[in-house]
């Protein structure tokens, strides 16, 4: 025994020596060592490989994806909120749906119409398995045993390959991002069919759109090709959909980040900054409370008090996720947004009230704080109108403010560039260059792609 416990403390000895002595990339090695520690203490790998789907159904899914075809009015395309030159959103605080002029950043609102109440957030890497719910307040959501809870209920159909699938049935559903308000006119001057139907009639405009959709030859031959096993007959909006999740799920993969590579084992791939940025992010900081995993979410929903912007989703205000759970204590509670390349996608938040990276870490570390000095100077003209500060809305939100929100974490200035240094390690440096080049040059509809 006696001997054995001498060898234990010889090697601690020896064990120390080598980590502080001399040797110049010894504190190196600890940083590195403490960072890895941390991040398998949040479970945080590689994220998993992206499921394999034939080049014919990507290449129906990006067709449908940029065709204006998808929205009653010929207006619309997915892209024009998630424009792969805007990093996958649209580079505004709130999008500009239906009647609204203009692309990306510098899109207006149309004639009477209100800003799309909530931020359209980028699409990266959703089509990996760590994600299992969509939108800020998760109403699409695949549960345990696999079953996805969307707003149609009992009217979704079968065969959806995914929740990102599921997710593409609605946007064409919903009058001011996609299908027009009754009584339009689309583009060429004829009665948009799909503006008349109820609100609830989920088949009726899956229906209508496929009829459209199946009428240009041209689709008829790439659905054909994408599915050769399902006969024309049978082709549904959910075989678009699922087209369209294998675009956005290989297109919008951008995971070539400092912070990837890191984590495949590349200790160089991040600079010390980054990495001391990181050990704060998944340590004093508390980030990783939240942001959290491969996926950097935890998929839940937490109160900020982000000041609100926009016509709101319910009375003027947006409940978030108190829509979904229906428990008011998630009033004003979002899900936790993914951070890969989060310096390309501002503005923040989910109504982009925050046009400044640096400004929406400060409220992360001490939101009440942040809301206290918050400057609307910060927004365009436009949305800044909608801000809504009155007395009573805060104390609504100061009801339901998350604890782990309410918690102040204090950092340096200097600790905050450390901060930054590692969100800027999430980014890809390809997703600025290379993203433009998903936009095709033309659609078979034959309606500009703009
Ligand atoms: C008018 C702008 C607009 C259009 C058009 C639009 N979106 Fe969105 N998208 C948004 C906004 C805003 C959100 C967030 C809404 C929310 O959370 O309630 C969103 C959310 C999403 C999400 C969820 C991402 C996540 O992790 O929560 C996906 C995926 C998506 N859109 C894909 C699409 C697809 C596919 C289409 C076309 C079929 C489309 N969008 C059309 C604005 C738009
Ligand atoms: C208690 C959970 C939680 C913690 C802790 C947390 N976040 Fe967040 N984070 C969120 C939620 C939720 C949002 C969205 C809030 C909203 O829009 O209402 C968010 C938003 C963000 C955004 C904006 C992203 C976007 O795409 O709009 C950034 C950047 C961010 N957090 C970084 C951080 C950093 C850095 C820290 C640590 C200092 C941190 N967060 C701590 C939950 C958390």
């Amino acid at each position: 025994m006696k001997l054995k416990g001498l060898i234990t403390t010889t090697a601690v000895l020896a064990a120390l020596a080598s980590s502080c002595g001399g040797g110049g990339s010894a504190p190196q090695q600890d940083l590195d060592n403490e960072l890895r520690q941390a991040l398998s203490t949040y479970g945080v790998s590689e994220l998993a490989t992206l499921p394999m789907h034939s080049a014919e159904k990507v290449a129906l899914g990006r067709a449908l994806f940029f065709d204006k075809l998808l929205s009653g009015n010929r207006d619309m395309s997915c892209a024009t909120c998630h424009d792969p030159r805007e990093a996958g959103g649209d580079g505004l605080s709130l999008s500009v749906g239906v009647g609204g002029s203009g692309i990306g950043h510098a899109r207006t609102l149309g004639d009477g119409k209100e800003f799309i109440p909530r931020n359209a957030p980028e699409i990266f890497e959703r089509g990996g398995p760590e994600f299992t719910s969509m939108f800020w307040d998760s109403r699409v959501h695949e549960d345990e045993q696999g079953f996805l809870h969307t707003p149609a209920m009992g009217m979704l159909p079968q065969g959806l390959d995914s929740v990102l699938a599921a997710q593409a049935m609605f946007p064409v559903t919903s009058r001011a991002e996609m299908r027009g308000f009754v009584g339009d006119n689309d583009v060429l001057g004829d009665p948009n069919e799909l503006a008349p139907l109820a609100d609830n009639d989920f088949p009726g405009m899956w229906s209508s759109l496929m009829d459209r959709v199946m009428a240009v030859e041209e689709y008829r031959h790439m659905f054909a090709a994408a599915y050769p096993a399902v006969d024309e007959a049978e082709f549904g909006f959910q075989h678009a959909a699922n087209a369209i999740a294998a675009f956005e799920g290989t297109g919008f993969s951008f995971r070539d980040t400092p912070f990837d590579n890191y984590l495949s084992g590349d200790d160089s791939a991040m600079t010390d900054t980054q990495k001391e940025g990181a050990l704060l992010f998944y340590g004093a900081a508390g980030c990783a409370r939240c942001h959290t995993g491969s996926a950097l979410t935890d998929l839940q929903h937490y109160n900020f008090m982000v000041p609100a912007l926009g016509p709101g989703k319910q009375d003027g205000i947006d409940p978030g996720f108190a829509l979904t759970s229906h428990n008011d204590a998630d009033r004003f509670s979002f899900r936790t947004p993914p951070l890969r390349n989060v310096e390309l996608t501002g503005p923040w938040m989910h109504d982009g009230s925050f046009t400044d990276l640096r400004s929406a870490v400060k409220h992360m570390l001490d939101c009440q704080d942040s809301v206290h000095n918050y400057d609307p100077l910060t927004l365009k003209s436009d949305v800044r109108e909608t801000l809504n500060m009155d007395q009573a809305l805060m104390d609504e939100m100061l009801a339901t403010i998350s604890p782990a929100a309410a918690e102040r974490r204090e950092l340096t200035e200097a600790q905050i560039d450390q901060l930054m240094a590692f969100l800027h390690a999430l980014t890809d440096p390809s997703a600025a260059t290379e993203m433009p080049a998903l936009l095709p040059a033309s659609v078979p509809s034959g309606l500009p792609v703009d």
